[in-house]
């Protein structure tokens, strides 16, 4: 069987520059990437930016700038940070770009053709900054203005003639199709409501505007362009050529088996997207994520609010695999998440420094030292040796079933634990007081060697700089990565060269 995984981010608005909400999502599907990666899937990992629409052409105005002009600049900030993240990302897509608008007007065009679109006249409440239609019940009085209840963003009264798309008529096909595919959107909590909000009655949806202009023109009628959201969601097949359905990307990678994204636009992915895609009789992804809020103070991080931190100025402070491994530990995922200093910096300082890099100098300087730098021969394991390396085969099937539900916590919980007992296993084994058991020795440093190797693997795709300078001690280059190997007790053959290794964390020093 081929193993293929198909995993996106959503596609970013380029209304101003990246924050830290949106480094999230991409470091936790990058980790995805590169997990499936490594167990020898073959992976397609797609993000990118969302250009059109009323905010876009909203913010370009208030810059007095082109909305292309205006948008090619902040791209390509996201398409930066995305090298700077580190991500292993196949692809970034434009909404911009000619081969997503060809998709777009394709799928309108089968729509229509199905007769799943009618012309008619809209009028409610929407938000530009959201690009959401709310009905009155979702609305609420913010002294003169008008907010969503949900988003709590500024929304205004639009009345016009619009194509609607008949989702009232996908409401009972995406019940059953929620109940045949239960694990569809995840975690539970949230889909939980997405069931419910569907129960209580899908209305037909707006899907084009006529009062402004920046988006892709209805094919039949260029008065008007399509809704922002149609437009944007159907990035994630543009990305696979469609309409092309016979080649190769499409062929081997959709349906998508996880759209990441935050728990504010779940509507759209686990509500509107499968509802086209079934009305255009296109098979829907396999997953929603929804995860959580990166908070500043109790408010979610926003552009809107302006309560942002920039990853940037984190990742020049800390460095990039410290924010990596903080994002994916210290904020359980699914849940809201605070960012603090204080948090990050004991990470630096008690994970990744001692309870890490620490590890690796010691055991390596050991083996320098009383061996020198070649890997020993060992004897038959003990029952201390085997105890530790026995938790790699006995939470094998865990760590990949964990994972393949987006159980980051399990898996982070587990290196944090492995971590901690590869550290006690070799203090307590005190191989500098073997000197005279050279046998006992060299078995000691081969099983440290192992676990080091065994945890650099773990944490490659969660730290994937630092695990490949780790991974470089035993010669392991990116390409050699197999996750299954961490289930071979004897991978590291004897007599073969080690290399020294750098300091991999600087401990921070508050004084
Ligand atoms: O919604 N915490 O784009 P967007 C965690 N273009 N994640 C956050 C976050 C925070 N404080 N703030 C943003 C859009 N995100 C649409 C998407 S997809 C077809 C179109 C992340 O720039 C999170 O994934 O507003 C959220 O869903 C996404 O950025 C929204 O980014
Ligand atoms: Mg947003």
């Amino acid at each position: 069987m081929n193993k293929k995984f198909y995993i996106t981010t959503p596609i970013y608005y380029p209304s101003a520059k990246p924050h830290m909400g949106h480094a999230y999502s991409s470091i936790v599907s990058d980790f995805f990437a590169r997990l499936k990666k490594i167990q020898g899937f073959e992976v397609f990992f797609l993000t990118g930016t969302d250009e059109h629409g009323q905010k876009i052409q909203r913010a370009a105005e208030n810059k007095k700038k082109d909305p292309l002009k205006f948008c090619d600049e902040i791209s390509a900030t996201f398409k930066d940070l995305s090298k700077i993240l580190n991500l292993s990302n196949n692809d970034f897509i434009r909404t911009t770009e000619v081969r997503h608008k060809k998709s777009v007007e394709n799928l309108w065009k089968v729509l229509e053709k199905k007769k799943e679109i009618y012309l008619s006249k809209y009028s409610g409440w929407y938000s530009v900054s959201d690009e959401a239609f709310y009905s009155e019940d979702e609305i609420e009085d913010d002294g003169d203005l008008k907010i969503s209840k949900l988003s709590g963003s500024k929304v205004e009264w639009v009345e016009e003639e619009s194509y609607f798309f008949k989702l009232s008529k996908w409401q009972e096909p995406l019940l059953s199709f929620y109940d045949e595919n239960p694990d569809f959107i995840l975690p539970k909590t949230r889909k939980n409501e997405v069931v419910s909000f569907v129960r209580a009655g899908l209305k037909d949806l707006s899907i084009s505007r006529k009062s402004f202009t920046w988006g892709i023109k209805v094919p039949s009628n260029n008065e008007h362009v399509i809704y922002v959201w149609l437009d944007a969601l159907t990035n994630y097949i543009s990305a696979l050529n469609y309409p092309d359905q016979n080649n190769d990307l499409y062929k081997k990678f959709w349906p998508a088996d996880v759209h990441i994204i935050g728990k504010d636009i779940l509507r759209f992915h686990a509500i509107y997207w499968p509802a086209f895609l079934l009305a255009a009789d296109i098979k829907p992804p396999k997953r929603v994520y929804g995860h959580g809020w990166i908070l500043s103070g109790d408010e979610k991080m926003s552009k809107s609010k302006g309560n942002i931190l920039d990853p940037l100025e984190i990742i020049e402070k800390y460095g990039l695999d410290p924010l990596r491994y903080y994002l994916l530990k210290e904020v359980s995922f699914g849940n809201d998440g605070n960012i603090s200093n204080e948090k990050l910096e004991s990470c630096i300082n008690s994970d990744l420094a001692n309870n890490y890099g620490n590890l690796c100098q010691r055991v390596v300087s050991f083996c320098e030292k009383n061996i020198g730098l070649k890997v020993p021969t060992s004897e038959e394991f003990n029952e201390d040796d085997l105890k530790i390396l026995k938790n790699y085969q006995n939470n094998f099937e865990d760590l990949i079933t964990n994972i393949d539900n987006q159980n980051i916590n399990f898996y982070l919980n587990f290196i944090v634990d492995q971590l901690f007992k590869a550290n006690k296993y070799f203090n307590d084994q005190e191989p500098w007081k073997r000197k005279d058991d050279k046998k006992r020795l060299n078995t000691i440093v081969y099983v440290s060697l192992e676990i080091i190797r065994k945890i650099s693997i773990l944490l490659y795709p969660i730290i994937p700089e630092s695990s490949l300078k780790a991974l470089n001690i035993f010669n392991i280059k990116e390409i050699d990565i197999d996750f299954s190997t961490i289930l071979n007790n004897n991978y590291l053959s004897p007599g073969s060269n080690i290399n020294k290794i750098d300091i991999l964390f600087n401990k921070i020093k508050n004084d």
